[in-house]
């Protein structure tokens, strides 16, 4: 039983479609024309029966009808007979002897049918080698005769074109069988080329790489769907991949750059500096600055590796807002003593997270909001709770985003004036990572600026009973 499974799965699909799809249409096709065959016949052989039954009736009425009858008068009415007759018939009377009294016939011998008296109306199916015969006898009861009227009708015609009827079932099956193969064939190559398509194109993409697609098949089924779902597939996979790409030369790109730095400074070290206590400092304080730089890139590079493992949220509680941000304004105010700090959060606001997370997001945007503004820095904090989401906004009053720029800010070392944040000291991760964090907690973040006076982010994270 397993092995007949096995076989059976083993075999292309191809052939098992076209084969199913024939087998049902031949073994329909079969019985439609076998019932027809036997409909037809039936009807035939029972029209056949009701024309001699006819027949018989009419010349037992014709003989009936005679002043006296016998086998003077039955004789004289061979004329009739002759008008009544039809081909490959023939009508004999007999007596109650069995004996011909009469006896007209066309192209049927006498001697095929032996005579036989009866009582009442039969009919009788007779074979004489190849012929078929049907026979209607009918009693022919008088004064002073008594008899049988035979009717006998050779059924040649009628096997004739049950014959017919046979090679005509014959021809249309074995062009059914033909037409429906070929249908069987036609269909499963419709239903199997995409297929195979699709797999040699998987094939391609396994051994050459992503950028191949499924031609598509256009007429809207469910395999097409199937290849358009594919294709579909693929794109955002090569679009993942080149995204892949250039993170990954951006990061070797910014993480080249300190290096590099580093590494002039240290030549310049080894060459002159051991001697020279000014460049000693400048030198050592440059290499130092760097290395915090390149330190702070790799904790943000290690930080959004760790967003896209989707390792996130772990350790979620309640945190109080405005706890929080009394710790964060805190330390800002020791190491930007220059800018000032607004709050208008509810005393009791508080957002289901990480603490640590909401603290990065701020540190982020607090980072930002100091970063980009001019000499007077006022950064401003507010929190709302707004249809079942709960809304941080950070604003400064800084120098503003150009608004071409705002949807690039989230991506990765994505940098509004590159030459100028550099010296600020920006790697362009800050929003990407914020913006991770908001997500993981199915929240989202959104930047409105304005040129020359100031750019609101805020955070909507969804809030809990
Ligand atoms: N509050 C702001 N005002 C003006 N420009 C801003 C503000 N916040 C962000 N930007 C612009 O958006 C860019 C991207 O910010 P993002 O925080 O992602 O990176 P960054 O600050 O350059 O570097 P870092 O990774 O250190 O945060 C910044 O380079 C800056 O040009
Ligand atoms: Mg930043």
């Amino acid at each position: 039983m397993n092995n007949l499974q096995s076989t059976y799965a083993r075999i292309p699909l191809r052939i098992k479609i076209a084969g199913l799809s024939s087998f049902l249409i031949v073994l329909l096709f079969l019985g439609y024309t076998m019932v027809q065959y036997a409909v037809i016949t039936e009807w035939i052989l029972r029209e056949q029966e009701t024309s001699l039954n006819r027949t018989v009736k009419e010349v037992n009425g014709y003989i009936r009808q005679q002043d006296t009858i016998n086998a003077e008068a039955i004789r004289a009415s061979e004329p009739f007979l002759q008008q009544v007759i039809q081909q490959n018939q023939f009508i004999r009377i007999i007596d109650g002897k069995e004996q011909t009294v009469l006896f007209v016939s066309r192209s049927v011998p006498d001697s095929w049918i032996p005579p036989r008296s009866v009582r009442s109306n039969t009919t009788e199916n007779f074979r004489r080698g190849d012929d078929h015969l049907l026979v209607a006898r009918s009693p022919l009861q008088a004064a002073g005769f008594s008899g049988t009227v035979e009717v006998a009708s050779n059924l040649e015609t009628v096997d004739q074109l049950q014959n017919r009827l046979k090679m005509l079932v014959v021809v249309c099956l074995s062009v059914g069988i033909v037409i429906s193969a070929a249908g069987g064939i036609f269909l499963a190559r419709q239903m199997v080329g995409p297929i195979k398509r699709m797999a040699a194109t998987m094939n391609k993409i396994k051994l050459r790489g992503v950028h191949e697609r499924v031609a598509s098949v256009g007429n809207g089924d469910e395999i097409s769907r199937l290849a358009v779902i594919f294709n579909e597939m693929m794109d955002e996979l090569e679009k993942s991949f080149h995204q892949q790409r250039a993170f990954i030369e951006n990061a070797s790109h910014e993480l080249r750059t300190p290096v590099a730095i580093i590494e002039g400074h240290l030549r310049l070290l080894h060459r002159w500096g051991k001697s020279d206590p000014r460049l000693l400092q400048e030198s050592l304080d440059a290499a130092m600055q760097e290395t915090h730089r390149l330190k702070e890139l790799v904790d943000q590079l290690l930080d959004l590796s760790r967003l896209t493992d989707q390792r996130i949220p772990a350790d979620e509680r309640q945190v109080n807002l405005s706890a929080v941000l009394d710790s964060l304004i805190r330390n800002y105010r020791v190491l930007h003593p220059e800018a000032s700090f607004n709050r208008q959060v509810p005393e009791t606001m508080s957002v289901y997270m990480n603490p640590l997370h909401l603290e990065q997001i701020l540190i982020i945007l607090t980072d930002n909001a100091i970063r980009y503004s001019g000499i007077d820095k006022i950064v401003t904090y507010t929190g709302r709770l707004d249809n079942g989401h709960a809304e941080i906004a950070v604003r400064d009053n800084g120098e503003g985003i150009p608004s071409e720029d705002i949807p690039y800010l989230f991506q990765r070392f994505y940098r509004v004036d590159k030459a100028r944040t550099r010296s600020l000291g920006g790697n362009g991760l800050g929003l990407s990572i914020a913006k991770g964090l908001a997500e993981a907690y199915e929240g989202d973040i959104a930047i409105e600026s304005t040129l020359g006076v100031g750019t609101t982010v805020r955070i909507r994270i969804p809030a809990r009973e």
